[in-house]
């Protein structure tokens, strides 16, 4: 493949990329999920949707991904999230595909069901793989969930499948599998939280029987020339939880299988070392936190790799794309700050954005506004209506506004 005889030393994020089906992504940046909470009361997207997917595609990136689109209407993990099924009205999906595809850019839907992790506010009795509740201090926020009868999996498994044809449709020009970050494709991986006696559950080879079935459904439905890929945890970082070697044989399973594209992130709920909580001092410094582990993983196999989680510097981001460790640099917050970053990044080598820790000065309020997230969710807030992001809005501010906009359940604890 032509990407892979460039030399590496020369590896610029202005370059193109062709994925193993032929599709070619114009330059390394890559846009990872953020959900964006602008669905409408019937769960389909307001045109403000469109409005900030064609500022992201303005602004340079080669390959944006939405923020989680639900594949069941039963099982939300936010309460303005979009949903993707039959019942969905495809005009708003359309139009949304039509303007974050502008300027070259390919826009890929990700896909997710939740499992247990819906508040309680949202949801009385969720499904997971088994009935085993969150931990770390989320019991009060998550009920305990029931575990799945296995035509209930199959039919989950169909939902991601009729998700990625509506998406295909409606003008996305690929999908991806949230298979991250403790939801229910993620639960079935875990040992923690998938103990299951069929097979469904025990060996790894079950654990991951869920992620391929969902992988295979939905390449039946889009063909082989459609992109699929997926978001897969490099571990969870949980005693008894999906370790780093599960994760390389599942990784090793789904390259086999023909996935297109493997984004590597890491962390849950309960333990959410996707945003960098808890990251040693050295893996912060050299900004993206799961490079590590995309080296092994680049011996083991060939399929196209995306790094996310901590990128800030163009220096970082090429250096890392030079290591040849990783074929896109995956950025969320910043692009929540400055839309333009992909086309600064890609003509001034120096260029690098600064994300100020937020905090209120008052602990108890940080941990209750859950900053990590509201704070950026605002900034795409701002975008969906066509007003530039405002790095300076305070913390506090961000408390007030959430507290007025959702009342005291938009605090019950949630992250992406
Ligand atoms: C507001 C917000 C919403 C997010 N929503 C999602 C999501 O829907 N799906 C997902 O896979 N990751 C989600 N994430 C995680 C990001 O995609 C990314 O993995 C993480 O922020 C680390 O990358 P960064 O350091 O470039 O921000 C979200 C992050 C933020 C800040």
């Amino acid at each position: 493949m032509s990407n892979h005889s460039t030399n590496s030393n020369n590896l610029d994020l202005s370059n193109p990329f062709t994925l193993k089906n032929g599709t070619t992504i114009k330059n390394r940046l890559f846009k990872s999920a953020m959900s964006e909470q602008l669905g409408t009361k019937a769960h389909n997207p307001t045109r403000g949707l469109a409005t900030l997917y064609k500022t992201w595609a303005e602004g340079g990136l080669g390959l944006s991904i939405t923020g989680n689109i639900m594949v069941d209407r039963g099982a939300l993990g936010e309460p303005k999230n979009v949903v993707l099924d039959e019942k969905s009205d495809l005009a708003p999906f359309r139009e949304w595909a039509k303007a974050g595809t502008a300027n070259g850019t390919h826009l890929w839907t990700q896909l997710n069901h939740p499992g247990k992790q819906i508040p309680n506010f949202i949801c009385d009795e969720p499904v997971a793989p088994s009935a085993i509740a969150l931990e770390n201090g989320l019991e009060k926020g998550f009920n305990k969930p029931r575990a799945l009868a296995e035509n209930e999996i199959l039919e989950i498994i169909q939902k991601f499948a009729t998700a990625a044809e509506l998406a295909k449709t409606a003008g996305f020009t690929g999908v991806q599998i949230h298979g991250a970050h403790g939801y229910l494709v993620s639960q079935f991986l875990s040992p923690r939280h998938n103990q299951r006696n069929d097979q469904w559950g025990g060996s790894l080879e079950n654990r991951m029987r869920f992620v391929l079935a969902v992988y295979h459904a939905i390449r039946e439905k889009v063909g082989k020339d459609f992109p699929i890929g997926i978001k897969l945890n490099s571990a969870d970082f949980m005693r008894g939880g999906f370790t780093e070697e599960d994760s390389m044989e599942v990784v090793k399973a789904l390259a086999e299988a023909g996935i297109d594209l493997i984004e590597i992130s890491g962390g849950t709920y309960e333990s959410p070392s996707m945003v960098g909580h808890k990251m040693k001092p050295t893996t912060q410094k050299r900004e993206a936190y799961f490079l590590e582990y995309a080296e092994k993983v680049r011996s083991l196999i060939d399929t196209p790799l995306v790094v996310t989680g901590g990128f800030r510097s163009a220096d970082g981001m090429v250096t890392a794309l030079r290591s040849g460790a990783t074929d896109f640099i995956g950025l969320a917050r910043p692009l929540a700050v400055d839309p333009d970053l992909p086309n600064k990044l890609m003509t001034d080598a120096t260029h690098s954005i600064e994300l100020r820790p937020l905090t209120t000065g008052v602990k108890l309020v940080d941990k209750m506004a859950m900053l990590d997230i509201t704070w950026y969710e605002f900034q795409l807030a701002r975008m969906a209506q066509k007003k530039a992001p405002k790095p300076d809005m305070s913390e506090w501010s961000t408390f007030f506004k959430t507290l007025l906009g959702a009342g005291v359940y938009s605090f019950r604890k949630r992250r992406a």
